[in-house]
């Protein structure tokens, strides 16, 4: 089956930061997981570089907007291995390529009677790059998101028919309860519908950085158009000499997070139903990572509000996994939580380095002193097969889901089950007793086995950190899920210590 997962295109007029890591680890999970059960995954993200806030951005520094967009892409790109995320490819709507596809995607929707011309006054915010309605604004026509003052635009716009789809939206909210994850989103999305939709402004007069319209050529898109049909464009020049798009459209999941909810769930649709094409499975929209300011308030972490917590600076001290893991453990994935470099430091120490790292540690280091090196091969226990049965299941359906931080939670109750299990054994004890060679025997080859499972499943989180304990383990199956079954690990591989261990201690 094929898995297409997308994450937001970011913009170029700021640097990455956290928040952005965050959405494209999110869906890095997920595209590892599908690989690990043999599908075939397309994981999609890339840079969103047209529009008013970039040109403006360019301005002040007195470059072009493509210099600032080649600058800050090449950023983005950079942070994308970076965070250890397997993208399969990334998209830049600079790319030629989109253009023109975005040209006959829009020409489409054109020629379906979906677009005309009208006059356009609002308020609208450059740094959303969005008209904002008198729901959505902020006091004194300010920015809520931004918190700057909105700018009263008048134009001549080609227009969408946003209005003309209230209806087909409506059904699709009323027949796929799942279409958006979590339900507090979906329920927003469905009553910003029912409250009546009203046409949007598809193009942009006064600005020259875009997608030239093709029926109009002092025009170009509003930048949202543009952006949402990366998700499409790319699948036609991703790989060299081949359309992906009949195999990975419709998408299986789109990741992003709450701030552009109307753009995904309202407009999005409504543009796919325009061209005539298929609609994503579904999206699934993340909340906030916030810091705390100076007075203790939890706010938005954001470039222009300055609170931002870099995550190469967090990754150079502590890895990437650690970032990885964090994210998704201390925020439950869908909700707003609090990030901070004190509860970082907590869960580093207390449950990545005591508790998995640990249970890794003396799990090779007994086997080493007591068997050397060598997993004895015998039954696993079954006191231990129990807590193990359902679990690759679990986690399978948590995140067809899309429950990220559950499934984690769910692996993560069964490293300190091993945990628990190796105080109740006491290993340690056995090796004194001559007699209770085979009891020894069976724990130390329940603890590799039950050791071997939790890493498989947690290498769509941890990549890098599960690929070095499973060298030390002697196992060479790799990550397939289908090899995450306690007691069926290969007899006798032979192990070695870490060193330096999983999680060093941190200066
Ligand atoms: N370019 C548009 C998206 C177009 S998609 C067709 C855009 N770009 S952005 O650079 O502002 O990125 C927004 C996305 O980055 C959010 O939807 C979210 O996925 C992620 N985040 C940015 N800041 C974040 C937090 N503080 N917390 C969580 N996610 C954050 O919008």
């Amino acid at each position: 089956m094929a898995f297409y997962v997308t994450t937001p295109i970011y913009y170029v007029n700021a640097a990455p930061h956290l928040g952005h890591a965050y959405t494209t680890i999110g869906a890095d999970v997920l595209a590892r997981h599908m690989r690990q059960r043999g599908e075939q995954v397309f994981f999609l993200t890339g840079t969103d570089e047209h529009g008013e806030p970039v040109a403006q951005a360019a301005e002040k520094l007195g470059i072009s907007p493509k210099e600032l967009a080649d600058r800050n892409a090449q950023r983005f790109q950079e942070l994308m291995p970076r965070v250890n995320a397997s993208n399969d490819f990334f998209v830049r709507t600079s790319d030629e390529r989109h253009k023109r596809r975005v040209q006959e995607l829009m020409q489409r929707v054109y020629d379906n009677g979906h677009v005309y011309k009208g006059q356009y006054e609002g308020w609208y915010c450059p740094r959303c790059a969005d008209f904002k309605t008198d729901q959505e604004m902020g006091p004194e026509h300010t920015c809520p998101i931004h918190l700057i003052g909105l700018e009263l635009e008048r134009e001549e716009n080609w227009f969408f028919r946003l209005s003309s789809f209230q209806e087909p939206l409506e059904r699709l909210y009323e027949t796929q309860e799942d279409f958006v994850l979590p339900r507090q989103r979906f329920n927003e999305a469905r009553s910003f519908i029912s409250g009546g939709l009203q046409d949007v402004s598809l193009s942009r007069a006064n600005l020259r950085w875009g997608v030239e319209v093709p029926w109009d050529s002092g025009h170009v898109f509003y930048v949202w158009f543009d952006a949402l049909l990366n998700y499409l464009t790319a699948l036609s020049f991703a790989r060299d000499g081949e359309d992906l798009t009949d195999v990975m459209w419709p998408a299986t999941v789109q990741v992003m997070g709450k701030d552009i909810l109307k753009f995904h769930a309202v407009f999005w649709p409504a543009l796919l139903l325009a061209a005539g094409l298929d609609l994503p499975k579904r999206l699934l929209v993340h909340g906030y990572l916030m810091m705390k300011d100076a007075s203790g308030k939890d706010i938005k972490m954001s470039k222009s509000l300055g609170n931002v917590l870099d995550p190469f600076e967090v990754m150079d001290k502590f890895g990437t996994d650690a970032l990885r893991y964090y994210c998704f453990r201390e925020v439950s994935f869908g909700q707003d939580g609090s990030v901070s470099t004190v509860t970082f430091g907590h869960r580093y120490e207390s449950e990545l380095a005591n508790e998995y790292g640990n249970l890794a540690s003396r799990t090779l280091a007994m086997i080493s002193r007591y068997r050397d090196g060598v997993v004895p091969s015998t039954d696993a226990d079954p006191v231990l097969a129990g807590d193990f049965e359902t679990l690759t299941q679990e986690v399978s359906e948590l995140l067809d889901a899309t429950e990220i931080t559950q499934a984690l939670e769910v692996i993560w109750q069964r490293v300190r089950r091993l945990n628990r299990y190796v105080e109740e054994r006491a290993p340690w004890k056995l090796a004194k007793d001559p007699e209770a060679a085979e009891a020894l025997d069976v724990t130390l080859r329940s603890l590799a086995d039950g050791l071997r499972v939790v890493t498989i499943l947690l290498h769509p989180y941890m990549p890098e950190t599960t690929t070095r304990l499973m060298d030390a383990m002697g196992e060479e199956e790799g990550f397939s899920l289908s090899g995450a079954r306690f007691g069926t690990a290969r007899a006798e591989a032979t192990v070695t210590t870490l060193d330096p261990p999983l999680f060093p201690k941190v200066p």
